[in-house]
């Protein structure tokens, strides 16, 4: 059977795939921010799965303002990188894996949970910059990768506890499909910051040391936290971190903190990463 062999978090910067794509990745401003993605790399090439299920957000990218699911699923054979204003990243076509996400689909959709099946998606910064932080510039991507995007750029975003709950049937999905797989849960987005307004540039380091604290040990404590907390507390973009609930909610009751890393700032952005894995 398949299974959840672990959980990655990051964020998602677009200026960090500028970064690797022109080879700034020793400069000065980001040589530290690379640094704790060093370990990541050793990690998956010695743990690497078939399949990762990628939750991440969509910018205005495949979606927009005509129509933008909550949740969705990408069920196609394959991904092109989606063109954000100055051409498609350099980073290869990411395949997909069409069985696992339809038998998600199905197992998902008859669990309650609605989601938006997607046979034709471009992906964005949202899903190929965590890639590039994980895998580095392979010529291809070394494992099949199912897309998965929520929406928390347009009002109103799905609740922590939804992602939470989602996340824990995703585990059950994930687990009755009938093919040794692998399958890392990645939630992908956040840490705190904030692109718009007058509180543009806010990072909260105690907010997201915290984050990071009850996603690991509390995570259904965690769930309960009112998605205005999380904007007036980690910026408008913070919300991007409900999705780590989904992750979180993927694996066991207990789980082994592999690798934490924080990094400020990052572009606009509190940098946040963790590997976990469940304990017996
Ligand atoms: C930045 C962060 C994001 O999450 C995003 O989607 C776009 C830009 C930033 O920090 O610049
Ligand atoms: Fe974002």
């Amino acid at each position: 059977m398949a299974r959840v062999t672990a959980g990655v978090t990051t964020s998602h910067v677009p200026a960090i795939g500028a970064a690797i794509d022109l080879g700034k990745t020793q400069e000065p401003y980001w040589a530290p921010a690379f640094a704790g993605y060093e370990f990541s790399r050793r990690w998956i090439a010695a743990n690497r799965p078939d399949v990762v299920f990628l939750v991440y957000n969509d910018h205005m990218s495949a979606f927009g303002p005509d129509l933008t699911p909550t949740f969705a699923i990408g069920c196609a054979p394959e991904f092109a990188p989606a063109d954000e204003g100055w051409g498609p990243r350099p980073v290869p076509t990411v395949i997909g894996h069409p069985e696992l996400a339809a038998h998600i689909a199905q197992s998902l959709i008859q669990s309650d949970f609605d989601l938006t099946v997607v046979n034709k998606m471009d992906v964005d910064h949202g899903l190929t910059v965590p890639l590039s932080l994980m895998f580095g510039q392979p010529e291809r991507w070394p494992c099949r990768v199912i897309p998965f995007p929520v929406n928390v750029v347009l009002y109103p975003p799905p609740s922590g506890m939804r992602c939470w709950r989602l996340g824990q049937a995703l585990r059950q999905a994930i687990a009755s499909f009938d093919e040794d797989l692998k399958v890392q849960v990645w939630g992908t987005g956040g840490m705190s910051h904030q692109l718009q307004g007058t509180r543009a540039g806010l990072i909260n380091r105690d907010f997201d040391q915290r984050f990071m604290d009850e996603l690991i040990d509390h995570p259904e404590r965690l769930a309960q936290l009112p998605h205005l907390d999380y904007v007036r507390d980690a910026g408008s973009e913070g919300i991007e971190l409900v999705m780590w609930l989904i992750m979180r909610g993927a694996l066991g009751a207990r789980v082994r903190t592999v690798h934490r890393f924080y990094h400020v700032p990052a572009s606009n952005t509190a940098l946040g990463h963790l590997i976990l894995e469940d304990l017996p």
